[in-house]
């Protein structure tokens, strides 16, 4: 499904100085794939993330999707190959304030071929356990709550490549469950999956776990 090879990510911080953070990625990742990352804060994870999702550029190396080199496809493109194959769980959840959990969950849906997107998202909404908070906005949920519309919005297009940064960090040990029996239940019916976590017991989860450490993966 995608293939990167030799992938660097620097940042500059205001005084000029270069942080290298991904130096070298090699991933290989198929389809129907579970893959765990896990490693310690601040160590590159959520950059590699928004990388994989199209949402942001490496510096260098070669990362192809579909066979495609992702650097020669114009931004359009990316832009629906994000919205039709992505799904993705932020870290900070990025829901849209003052705007129901229905509403945030039916907007990837405003941007693609999909028809009856309310009764969609209601669905999408059920299957987190919210099917009783769809009309409240993300200051009337509970951050778990928050989090669980933030995994409905990823899982209402139906996504072949789910993309989920620490999709369990705040939730309680029984509704962690519930969302990794669900994520267990799309990977057998085929959703590739990549998650990030710092919990053992969610890696364990996965068809298999990768270390991001010293900007490279092992
Ligand atoms: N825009 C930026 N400019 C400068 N430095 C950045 C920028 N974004 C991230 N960093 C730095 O890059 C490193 C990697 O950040 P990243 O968010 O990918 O870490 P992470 O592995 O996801 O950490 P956590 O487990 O805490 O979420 C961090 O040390 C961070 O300070
Ligand atoms: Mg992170």
């Amino acid at each position: 499904m995608f293939q990167l090879a030799n992938i660097t990510k620097a940042y500059r911080t205001r005084d000029g100085q270069r942080l290298d953070i991904l130096r070298g990625i090699d991933l290989t990742i198929g389809e129907g794939d579970y893959v765990a990352i896990v490693g310690g804060s601040g160590t590159g994870k959520s950059t590699l993330m928004n990388i994989l999702g199209l949402l942001d550029r490496p510096d260098g190396g070669s990362f192809r999707f579909h066979g495609d080199e992702i650097a020669s496809i114009a931004e359009p493109e990316r832009a629906r190959l994000r919205n039709r194959c992505i799904g993705f769980v932020f870290q900070q959840f990025h829901l849209l304030p003052r705007t129901t959990a229905l509403d945030n969950v039916c907007l990837p849906l405003l941007y693609g071929p999909w028809d009856s997107p309310r009764r969609r998202a209601a669905e999408a909404l059920a299957k987190v356990g919210l099917a009783d908070r769809i009309s409240h906005t993300p200051e009337q949920l509970s951050g778990g709550q928050q989090q669980r519309v933030a995994i409905a919005r990823a899982l209402v297009t139906d996504p072949t490549l789910l993309l989920a940064d620490e999709p369990t960090g705040n939730l309680d040990p029984a509704t962690t469950g519930e969302i990794l029996s669900l994520f267990d239940t799309l990977n057998e019916a085929g959703t590739t999956i990549v998650l990030i976590t710092h919990d053992s017991e969610v890696a364990r989860r996965a068809r298999r776990t990768l270390r991001l450490q010293g900007g490279v993966l092992f």
